[in-house]
């Protein structure tokens, strides 16, 4: 098996970015900051402020991936003023003018969030995972999320009518059609796009650890073995090291030395992190440049009002 590298980068990722290879990233799994939020721990973003922040950091993400990689966004809009700001939904519109589809939206329901009460509003159980993709065709290796049929199989299965063992078209005339009938003797199906994961417990002394479980999902559904994993906002490393123990190579970038340090404590590092550049054997694949042009979309970024 070939040894995987894991690049941990100290810095910011808005400079360190631009020192990676054009189409070298398989997949960018990241959980930025969210704005506002832990400006005690390392300085929020404002929530008007948060997609003219993003995009230029989204732009080199553009560049950096693959055509057949994919880009996927934990975040959540916060509160503000009594109202859910809008800053992801400006956010999602702004990529893709920048030349991002927007492939699919992944729900994390945080199993175990803390019960509480609030006069407006029930406990937020819940984030988003939001797909980006450069091209409508890309990489995904979906048996690798399967998921046991379980009790749903045997109840369901038992008693099947007669449309259940003939193809059933779908009632809104999509075209898609579905036999029940084909999913006896099968013990895996595939899942859906909610992810029930409890947060992580022990938050290795970084105020916003997600689950490993999370990364890992995301790792084997779009990678395979050796490809590349990137995490811009690397905080305590949490997919650096699931990438590394599925055996991908990971590239991370961290601004704060006191969490680059917590991921360097647990990391393999295989190799030096600088200079921050891919090895030569790392395919270099079409221009980020023709894949906009094929869209034949430009990016021109919206001014301000
Ligand atoms: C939400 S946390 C990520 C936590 C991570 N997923 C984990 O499991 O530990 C976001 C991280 O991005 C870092 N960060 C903020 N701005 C950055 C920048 N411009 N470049 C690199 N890292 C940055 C913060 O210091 C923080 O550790």
């Amino acid at each position: 098996m070939e040894k995987v590298i894991s690049k941990l980068i100290l810095g910011d990722c808005r400079e360190q970015l631009k020192n990676l290879a054009d189409n070298s990233v398989d997949l960018i799994f990241t959980s930025p900051p969210y704005a506002d939020s832990r400006s005690n721990t390392y300085g929020g973003v404002k929530p008007d402020d948060y997609v003219n922040w993003f995009l230029p950091i989204s732009v080199e993400l553009l560049r950096v991936l693959k055509p057949d990689g994919t880009f996927v966004l934990n975040i959540k809009e916060k509160v503000v003023d009594g109202e859910r700001h809008t800053y992801v939904i400006e956010l999602i519109l702004e990529l893709r003018r920048q030349g991002w589809l927007w492939t699919e939206e992944f729900i994390w329901h945080k199993k175990n969030s803390y019960p509480g009460k609030w006069p407006n509003r029930f406990r937020d159980s819940w984030e988003r995972l939001l797909q980006f993709n450069k091209l409508r065709s890309f990489n995904m290796y979906q048996q690798e999320v399967m998921v046991p049929m379980g009790d749903w199989a045997e109840r369901r299965l038992k008693n099947l009518s007669e449309t259940d063992k003939v193809r059933d078209p779908s009632r809104v005339g999509s075209g898609f059609g579905k036999r029940i009938a084909n999913w006896i003797g099968r013990d895996k199906a595939y899942p859906s796009n909610v992810l029930h994961l409890a947060t992580e417990t022990k938050n290795r002394s970084h105020s916003a650890v997600f689950p490993e479980a999370l990364p890992e999902w995301f790792i084997k559904l779009f990678t395979k073995e050796n490809d590349w994993v990137l995490d811009p906002f690397m905080g305590s490393g949490t997919t650096l090291r699931v990438a590394q123990r599925l055996n991908r190579n990971g590239i991370g970038i961290e601004i704060l030395p006191e969490y680059y340090q917590i991921a360097r404590e647990d990391i393999m590092v295989i190799e030096e992190p600088l200079p921050p550049q891919l090895p030569q054997s790392v395919e270099p694949v079409q221009p980020a440049q023709l894949v906009l042009l094929e869209k034949k979309k430009k990016y021109e970024p919206t001014k301000p009002e």
